[in-house]
């Protein structure tokens, strides 16, 4: 009887614990934007996601209009899609939606709040501004940048033609080469491509843009980390979350001089020099600074973090969106042979010169949309949008995805890669406001410019040196991709035949 009475205490307890937190749930709804299913308790939205997020979340902007909500366990998270909206959330009122959420695989290496990419307020401000100093120190005058960004390029188009025509995997190369010119930018030398430390370096950071996708949710649901058999690839992120921290803080030490093995091939024009030189200005002149040993180490992984994945992939779905459409790479290729020729190195310069290979650049970086979901944001204030309202300290996923494939900007063929969407009639290139793989607002890509030279050097070498070919020209390889933190293609194989020979 006492163990009946005790059972059905314990019985009703939970019932009512669940209407509760159901009804709570619920009644938070008040102004805010509307949440298209309604959130299980306690783990909200988390196991109604579909495999394709990307879909999902089309259906859910369709259904809803340009703001929803769900739920990641019990916070609750806006969706941010549109042109119209997204301008007005991180633009107009940009002041207040553009501090970062702590994210749990900062935690697991003890680099929260730490650095540029996930700080919010007066240290990301600093350092935001800091890095965008060093940057533009890099891109003036000598115009190291493009230089550096040359340097590697030719060492990877070599790589290229050195397999004299046998299939190749390009994401690994691409990869590893645009890695390399982060690394030199920071470190002031370049690494070979065989390197066992930069290629570890490379490696574990892969695994980290990997699985950070699925990760997400341990972000909201911290238990799920302690599932059998890591489903959500928590245990995987901190091993080589870790691996690059302690790689990154080895090399530091050893450009400062301060290791047993240092690199004699150091150039003065580095980040890690410039980064120091601020900080010891600022530290002199008594100005208070945050500038530190922990924020340089972080941001340095920042940099590496945003500027590999995204380029790299990038430059690999131009290839794939080519072997798609092959009449492309014939366009690229006369206008190439005409404005530049073989005889000489593409430069900057020629990019005014070459619309359409800009044009395919442009609609590669629309279609592919490789962040597709940004870096999510926090709002650091109440904001009103239309008749809805976000609470201060509310997480905002922005939406790029949907501003790039929106068939209302886009036309009914946003599906389809179309270079000459961004052409006029008289051959120009057509600059469109709606265009924003680097986001916009205060918390966009700090690295664009940089993306700008990078995207434009490697393609023009590319496709001046090879003729890209599907091992089966009639089957070219999928494009659906796998979405990590950024979208990347299934791995496939390429032949590039050599143009010089
Ligand atoms: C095609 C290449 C690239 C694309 C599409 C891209 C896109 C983006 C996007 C969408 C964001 C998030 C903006 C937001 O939070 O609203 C971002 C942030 C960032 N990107 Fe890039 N990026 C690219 C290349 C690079 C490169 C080469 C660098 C390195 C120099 C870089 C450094 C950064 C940094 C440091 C941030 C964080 C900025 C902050 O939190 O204030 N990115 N990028
Ligand atoms: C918003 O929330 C944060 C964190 O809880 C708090 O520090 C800040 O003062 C709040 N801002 C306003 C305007 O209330």
């Amino acid at each position: 009887m006492l163990q009946l009475d005790f059972m059905t205490v314990l019985f009703t307890g939970a019932i009512a614990l669940l209407c509760w937190y159901f009804f709570k749930t619920n009644a938070n709804h008040g102004k805010l934007p509307p949440c298209p299913l309604k959130p299980w308790p306690l783990v909200g939205n988390i196991f109604q996601m579909g495999a394709d997020s990307r879909a999902q979340f089309k259906a859910w902007h369709k259904q809803c209009g340009d703001l929803f909500s769900i739920y990641f366990g019990s916070t609750v998270v806006v969706v941010v899609n549109g042109f119209k909206t997204y301008r007005e959330v991180f633009m107009t009122k940009g002041a207040v939606t553009s501090d970062r959420p702590d994210m749990f695989f900062n935690q697991a290496i003890g680099m929260s709040h730490r650095g540029l990419a996930f700080t919010s307020g007066a240290v990301w401000r600093e350092h935001r501004y800091t890095a965008h100093q060093i940057l533009k120190e890099f891109g003036m005058g000598t115009n190291l940048l493009a230089e550096k960004i040359t340097e590697e390029v030719i060492c990877y188009v070599n790589t290229l033609a050195e397999k004299k025509g046998k299939p190749v995997d390009p994401q690994h190369f691409t990869y590893v080469s645009v890695s390399n010119i982060i690394g030199s930018i920071i470190f002031g030398r370049r690494f070979s491509y065989d390197d066992p430390r930069f290629k570890k370096t490379v490696k574990s950071i892969k695994t980290v843009a990997e699985c950070a996708g699925m990760a997400g949710a341990v972000n909201f649901l911290p238990i799920l980390k302690y599932l059998p058999g890591d489903i959500f690839k928590a245990k995987a992120i901190k091993v080589s979350y870790l691996n690059v921290k302690n790689l990154l803080a080895e090399m530091i030490f050893e450009v400062e001089g301060k290791g047993d093995n240092n690199p004699k091939e150091v150039e003065n024009g580095n980040y890690i020099f410039s980064y120091r030189d601020k900080q010891r200005k600022k530290t002199q002149s008594r100005k208070a600074t945050s500038l530190d040993d922990e924020h340089l180490l972080k941001s340095t992984i920042d940099l590496f973090g945003a500027g590999t994945e995204t380029v790299s992939s990038t430059i690999v779905w131009c290839l794939l969106f080519i072997l798609h459409t092959p009449s492309v790479q014939t366009k690229i290729h006369e206008e190439l042979d005409r404005e530049v020729g073989q005889g000489r190195q593409p430069i900057m310069e020629d990019q005014a010169r070459l619309p359409y290979l800009n044009t395919v650049i442009k609609e590669t970086q629309r279609l592919s949309s490789v962040v597709p979901f940004s870096v999510m944001h926090k709002t650091s204030e109440e904001i009103k949008i239309g008749d809805f309202v976000i609470p201060n300290d509310t997480i905002l996923i922005p939406n790029l995805d949907s501003v790039l494939h929106d068939p209302e900007i886009w036309g009914s063929d946003a599906e389809v890669f179309n270079p000459e969407r961004f052409l006029d009639k008289d051959g120009n290139v057509i600059h469109r406001e709606e265009f924003i793989p680097y986001s916009m607002g205060p918390r966009i890509c700090l690295g664009d410019a940089m993306a700008k030279i990078e995207l434009f050097l490697f393609l023009s070498f590319m496709f001046q040196r090879f003729q890209f070919v599907a091992r089966d020209p009639l089957h070219p390889p999928t494009l659906k991709p796998n979405i990590g933190f950024t979208s990347v293609p299934t791995a496939f194989e390429i032949i590039c035949v050599d143009r010089f020979k």
